[in-house]
């Protein structure tokens, strides 16, 4: 639902979704790579979806 939905369906929403996987691919891959703070997890009802904020990693 983050990408709309009817006629006005963002038509972006495949090349958003690559673009995620490539970044968090490669960024998940990194050696060494580690949690520095866990993300709080909430419900949006606009979006009817679960949010993820306040996630921290760090290198080394
Ligand atoms: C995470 C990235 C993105 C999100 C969350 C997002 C979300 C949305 C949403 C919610 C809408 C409105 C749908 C509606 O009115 O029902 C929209 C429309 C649109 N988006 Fe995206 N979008 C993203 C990326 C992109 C990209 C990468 C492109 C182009 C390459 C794009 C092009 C468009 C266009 C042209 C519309 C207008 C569609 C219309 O009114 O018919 N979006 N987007």
């Amino acid at each position: 639902m983050s990408f709309g939905d009817g006629h006005h369906r963002c038509p972006g929403c495949y090349v958003a979704l690559q673009e995620t996987d490539v970044f968090l691919t490669r960024l998940l891959s990194l050696e060494g790579l580690r949690t520095e703070r866990k993300p709080s997890v909430s419900w949006n009802d606009l979006i009817s979806g679960y949010e993820l904020r306040g996630l921290t990693v760090a290198l080394g």
